[in-house]
């Protein structure tokens, strides 16, 4: 894995590049970096040219001045995702995954670059906007993240992000994704948060998303329960839905084998089917 760094419309952005194929991205959650998506790069890689950025304020992707108070929207999310792709000089349409507000992401790019995407996944993410009630408890999140550091986000997010198995009996699992949340600077969740807040709902939107779509949901997502993803799965014209045994919001981590070999399978049926 080759880790890359350019400079974009006031940050630096990271990502990171394996393998030759057709390209691949992975799109990760909140309040997460691409490291997510350790146990589904090798294997993807193999066959796929798998791409993997920190969105902006994560990870090792700098934020600009003032975007804590002001929150970076799914918009500017996506542009730079397509200014990835332009610095690897990609022009060929990609197969995009995102995972939860990879997701909001991936909504985002496929309304503004369509003409870029190839395919789609989604994984353990939602379609609808926010509610009032959540959109109020982000700005507040936003504000505490600020004053308090991640230690508070930390220990009420945690519980929610897996299986109560997984919670029970797997506490490297559960310690492998805690480090990632605290070592997330507060300001990119606050911007993070505050621009979820306000994305548009997309639902309306996914009667038109052409191209092939793969749904992935832990069977015990609490987040994005199965029951709203398969109607985003009915939604879209051309998706199969595969439900994730053994696994609660954090599917890729916590079936990585069953979500790794359900993305080889979708990607490497595409290879014959002509772009739309
Ligand atoms: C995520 O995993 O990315 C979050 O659950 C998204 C959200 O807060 O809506």
């Amino acid at each position: 894995m080759t880790r890359h760094s350019f400079q974009h419309d006031r940050v630096e952005l990271s990502y990171y590049e394996s393998g030759i194929g057709a390209p691949l991205i992975l799109l990760h959650g909140f309040p997460l970096d691409h490291t997510m998506w350790r146990a589904q790069i090798e294997p993807l890689s193999k066959s796929f040219h798998v791409i993997a950025p920190d969105l902006r304020g994560f990870g090792k992707s700098s934020l600009a001045a003032g975007d804590a108070g002001r929150g970076v929207d799914m918009h500017q999310y996506a542009a730079d995702v397509a200014a990835v792709l332009d610095d690897l000089g990609i022009s060929e349409p990609a197969i995009l995954c995102g995972f939860s507000m990879g997701g909001y992401v991936l909504w985002q790019f496929v309304k503004e670059f369509r003409g870029r995407v190839r395919a789609v996944a989604l994984c353990d993410t939602k379609a609808a906007a926010d509610s009032d009630e959540v959109r109020a408890a982000r700005i507040i999140g936003a504000e505490e993240v600020l004053l308090s550091g991640v230690g508070p986000i930390a220990d009420s997010l945690l519980p929610k992000l897996f299986a109560p198995a997984t919670l029970a009996d797997r506490p490297d699992v559960v310690a492998a994704v805690d480090s990632i949340i605290r070592r997330t600077a507060p300001k990119a969740i606050a911007a993070a948060g505050r621009g979820m807040a306000r994305r548009h709902d997309a639902r309306a939107d996914l009667p038109a998303i052409q191209v092939p779509a793969l749904v992935l949901v832990g069977t015990e997502d609490a987040i994005s329960p199965p029951e709203e993803m398969r109607d985003i799965a009915a939604a879209l014209p051309h998706a199969e839905f595969v439900e994730v045994p053994e696994a609660g919001h954090m599917s890729p981590i916590e079936n990585p084998a069953i979500v790794s070999n359900a993305l080889l399978r979708f990607a490497t049926g595409l290879k014959d089917v002509p772009t739309r």
